[in-house]
């Protein structure tokens, strides 16, 4: 249900970049609901998630704890990388089980890792257009690619990249925003996002960041994992912590504070800093 301070469903900057230069926009009506109900994950004798539900609303919703605390693999779970052992993923209150990358883009699921998932000896174009095209049918003329990726690019980058470059030889910061330009490139109602900033320095992160607001505030879900406390209270509409695979606590944006959530994450070395 939406409430007045509810993001509205509209149109990001990134979904006018892709209808301005002959992109596919989904149609995809309201706005998106996500849910996880009980999500347990066992590694042999690890419990990586233990029975883990959250209301992910639209707006971006940071998963944030410690080393191990289980943050990537809800994610995975999210993103179909890999299955839970136990409980549900709701999107729009259907259960859903993605098995392959593009069962989850066909869902309006995009996810950037941190480990920067390139095709090292193919152009940046062709990288962002990696798997994009159905089997049947190729969705974005040749002549419009070039534009579009640009564009893109543009609003996610300082300096220009080439896109005709091989993109294993670059810096590895453009090549996360070469990844990301392929997220946004399908306009996923949810974006998920593991520590995909990492490899940015502070400049870049703030284009992207910006991005990701103007996203999250256009209707669509942004699911944010960073380590730094300051780049959370900045962009959370929401934050859930992990402690051990379950979760603590779901804070909104008021009540986000650093003390709170180092107290959220790990009580015991709060106790020993405040
Ligand atoms: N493939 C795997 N096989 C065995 N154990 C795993 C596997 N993946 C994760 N784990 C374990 O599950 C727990 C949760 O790991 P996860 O990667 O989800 O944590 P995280 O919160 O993302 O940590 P980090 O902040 O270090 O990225 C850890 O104890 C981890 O060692
Ligand atoms: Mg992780």
């Amino acid at each position: 249900m939406k409430t007045a301070s509810e993001p509205m469903s509209g149109q990001s900057r990134l979904h006018r970049i892709v209808a301005e230069n002959g992109g596919i926009a989904p149609a995809r009506s309201g706005s998106v609901r996500l849910k996880t109900n009980g999500l347990t994950k066992r590694y042999g004798e690890t419990l990586a998630l233990s029975n883990a539900s959250v209301d992910f609303r639209p707006g971006i919703h940071t998963i944030l704890g410690e080393n191990g605390s289980g943050k990537s693999t809800m994610l995975k779970i999210l993103s179909g990388v890999v299955t839970q052992t136990e409980g549900a993923v709701l999107l729009n209150d259907s259960a859903i089980a993605p098995r392959s990358p593009r069962d989850m883009h066909d869902l309006g699921l995009s996810t950037v890792f941190q480990e920067v998932l390139i095709a090292p000896h193919r152009s940046v174009l062709e990288n962002i257009f990696l798997g994009y095209d159905s089997p049947l049918k190729r969705r974005i003329p040749k002549a419009k690619r070039a534009p579009l990726a640009n564009a893109l690019l543009a609003r996610i980058s300082r300096f220009p990249i080439p896109l005709f470059a091989t993109a294993g030889e670059l810096p590895l910061a453009s090549q996360q925003l070469i990844v990301l330009a392929r997220a946004f490139l399908r306009l996923p109602s949810i974006l998920l996002l593991d520590e995909a900033t990492a490899a940015l320095d502070y400049a870049d992160r703030d284009l992207v960041f910006d991005a990701i607001e103007d996203y999250a505030a256009a209707g669509n879900i942004v699911i944010f994992i960073s380590h730094r406390l300051e780049e959370v209270r900045r962009l959370s509409n929401r934050v859930t912590v992990l402690r051990s695979g379950q979760v603590v606590e779901t804070l909104e944006r008021d009540d986000i504070t650093a003390q709170r959530l180092l107290k959220l994450m790990a009580p015991e070395a709060a106790l020993h800093v405040l």
